[in-house]
Order: structure tokens, then C-alpha cells, then sequence
């Protein structure tokens, strides 16, 4: 495991992206719009030397408004899952995907209003409803399939997300009869997905359901390949973007050959926010427990990491801690069994004050109110 350090350790120092990051004196996160942008630009370069390529983040990943505005300005569109974060996104951004797994009549209208005009379809029923408030309206439509490639990575797979490729294949030779709708194919199978094997069987899948398609006689503008793109937790190995975009070289060469106007999207979430976000914390208090160094932070897994607690997800970290190396237990600043940022860990000492700094910290961020806990405050750099 290689883990790519965004922080810098000098003299006793801990900087990120060249500020010292003492300088914050309450726990927040911070991130680096010159890495935001970095992260945007491979995944855009990365995928566009293949086939043309738009980036739609995923909003829900970090829902911070300054972020989102970072990536507009950089030509991104959005993924975005309820009215709220719509109401959001409308205020920077025309360019949005929008996609709930249950799509309401009333909903579909308040989203078309708008002026949402491209959407994921996740059942026949969500179908149905769009079409009922869509009158003769023009929309992109993508179709969500569940294509049934079973991993175990983090997060699950067996989420009944979309549609089999059989039922999909049907609403889609409806859909193609009718006026004024163009028509794509989505999938977005896990988060976090590490295994390149699942990545290609993956969108071999795909390509190969695109390519019944069209010998069936549909055309389809879009393949939606939905976000995953891993980053650097302690204890996985991750393969890099690029490694990702090489397996699926081959698929999206042989898409472009069956649909030569083809446009890929792509809906990264995780990849995007991630590793451009560091979370400031301190110590707070410690004590001696059968021999190893219990420090408590001024923050919480319930308030800044709550996938530590939910699926074991792990921050990596440092320190400016000195001296003797020894076990250490870091802990969340309430009184819960599970309120844990690392169970065993050797470092050298922390004592009270000293700066715990995770990095690859910026997706996910969502907190729990739990004992009131406060929302920790995000800050540009
Ligand atoms: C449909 C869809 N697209 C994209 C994403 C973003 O995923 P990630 O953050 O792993 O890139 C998610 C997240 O779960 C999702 O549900």
C-alpha cells in the first residue's frame, strides 16, 4: 500500500497545500481548490483521450456550495439526488443529472421546472412518471442497469439499484419510439471500487448490452459509467485512475466503433473531493490504558467521519507529535464505545494540543447530530 501524502512534515511543521495548518485554530476541513481542479482535470484528460467525456459531480459527496462553484467554473455538471440540493446547485450551475431512486410525479414537475432536462431512470415506474410530466418536453434519459457483476468491497452491491438488462432493454425500445428523447445507459455499480477485474467485467457488460442495441435497432447517445473511482484509505490497495482508465481502454475504443457519436459520462464523487480535503483535529486530553496512549480528539467520527463507523473506513493521518514511539488509540472527543479514528496505531506521543491531521478526508463528510454535535466548518485554500 502506498499512500501519496497531501501533507507536508518539516521542522516540526504540518502544512497543506504550503500553509501551515497550526494556523487553524478550531477543527475544520480544509481544501485545496488547485487540487479540487487537479482531480477534476485527470479524471476529464483521463477518460476524454478515449472518447468525449463530460464530468458530472456528484453533489451529494460533499454538498459544500464553494466546491460546487469550483468545479461549474471548471466546465463540470452535476449529480444531483433531491430538491434541496437542486435548489442548490440551480444557483451555480444549469448543467445537472438528476436521478432519485424514487422519482414522485410531483417531484419529476417541480424538477423539470427547473429546466433539468437529463435524468436517471432507475425503474419502469420512474419511467412512467417522468414521461407523465414531461408533456413534449425534450430530456435526456438514462437508463440505470443493475448488470449483476457482485464484489465485496466496502461498500455493497446487492442495492437493487436499477433495472435488469432485460427490463431495461424493453423500456428503452419503448422510450426510442417516442418523440424528443435521447437515450442513454447508466450503471454505477459500488464506491470505492478497488478491483480492476470488476471494473472491466463490468463495462464489458455494458458495452455488450449497448452493443445488443443497437443491433436491435436503438440508438443510444450516452453510457453513463457513474462514479467509484477509489482513493487511498489505510488498508486497501487502490489502483490509480489512470490503471482504471487503461483496463477500460479497450471497452470505450469498441463503443466509439458502435456509436461513433457516443458521449461517456462520468459521475465521480469521491475521487473529486477526497484527496483534496484535509481534516484539522487536536488532541484534547490522553491517558495511559494497558500500555498504550489513549488520545481524545476535539472532533468526532459522528461529525467527521461517520463511514469510520458505518463501513470500517479508515483516514489516514499525521502528526507533529515528537519523542518516543509508542501504541496509541485515537479516539473522538463523546463518550461512545464506537466513537474510534484508529484502534492501534504506533506513533510518537501525542500529548494534549498537538495536531492530528487526516488527509484523503474531503468525501463523505456528512455528520450526525448526535450529543449536538457541531457541523464542522469547511475552508478554502
Ligand atoms: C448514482 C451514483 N453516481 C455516482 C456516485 C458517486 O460515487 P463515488 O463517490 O464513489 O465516486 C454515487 C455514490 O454513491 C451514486 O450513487
Amino acid at each position: 500500500m502506498v499512500i501519496e501524502h497531501t501533507l507536508q512534515q518539516e521542522n516540526g511543521m504540518l502544512s497543506y497545500a504550503g500553509k501551515d495548518v497550526a494556523r487553524f485554530g478550531k477543527p475544520c476541513f480544509v481544501f485545496s481548490k488547485k487540487r479540487l481542479l487537479s482531480q477534476y482535470t485527470r479524471i476529464k484528460e483521463g477518460f476524454g483521450a478515449f472518447i468525449p467525456t463530460q464530468v458530472a459531480y456528484s453533489y451529494k459527496t460533499n454538498d459544500c456550495v464553494d466546491i460546487g462553484k469550483v468545479f461549474a467554473k471548471a466546465g463540470s455538471s452535476f449529480l444531483v439526488c433531491n430538491l434541496r440540493h437542486l435548489r442548490e446547485v440551480g444557483g451555480f450551475s444549469k448543467n445537472i443529472i438528476y436521478y432519485s431512486a424514487c422519482l414522485t410525479l410531483a417531484d419529476a414537475k417541480k424538477v423539470l421546472k427547473s429546466g433539468v432536462r437529463r435524468f436517471i431512470i432507475d425503474s419502469p415506474g420512474a419511467f412512467s412518471v417522468l414521461m407523465e410530466a414531461r408533456g413534449d418536453t425534450r430530456l435526456d434519459v438514462l437508463f440505470r442497469v443493475a448488470t449483476g457483476v457482485v464484489t465485496d468491497g466496502l461498500y455493497p452491491t446487492d442495492t437493487c439499484f436499477g433495472m435488469s438488462f432485460a427490463d431495461a432493454k424493453v423500456l428503452m425500445h419503448s422510450a426510442f419510439g417516442l418523440s424528443g428523447l435521447k437515450l442513454g445507459v447508466h450503471n454505477h455499480l459500488i464506491s470505492q471500487n478497488v478491483d480492476l477485474d470488476v471494473w472491466t467485467r463490468n463495462s464489458d457488460l455494458l458495452v455488450g448490452f449497448i452493443a445488443e442495441l443497437k443491433r436491435s435497432g436503438v440508438t443510444v447517445d450516452y453510457l453513463d459509467l457513474g462514479g467509484g473511482f477509489p482513493i487511498q484509505y489505510i488498508g486497501e490497495d487502490v489502483p490509480l485512475l489512470d490503471t482504471i482508465v487503461e483496463s477500460l481502454q479497450y471497452d470505450l475504443l469498441t463503443l466509439k466503433k458502435i456509436f461513433p457519436e457516443m458521449t461517456l459520462i462520468v459521475e465521480p464523487g469521491r475521487f473529486l473531493v477526497g484527496p483534496a480535503g484535509v481534516l484539522v483535529t487536536r488532541v484534547i486530553q490522553t491517558k495511559a490504558v494497558e500500555g498504550r496512549n489513549v488520545a481524545m480528539l476535539d472532533v468526532s467520527v459522528y461529525n467527521a467521519s461517520l463511514d469510520s463507523l458505518i463501513v470500517d473506513l479508515q483516514l489516514p493521518f499525521m502528526t507533529n507529535s515528537k519523542g518516543k514511539k509508542v501504541r496509541h488509540m485515537i479516539r473522538g472527543m463523546t463518550p461512545d464505545s464506537l466513537d474510534v479514528f484508529r484502534k492501534e496505531v504506533v506513533l510518537p506521543t501525542l500529548v494534549v494540543g498537538d495536531l492530528v491531521v487526516f488527509f484523503n478526508a474531503g468525501a463523505y463528510t456528512f455528520n450526525a447530530d448526535f450529543l449536538a454535535l457541531e457541523k464542522i466548518e469547511v475552508k478554502l485554500i
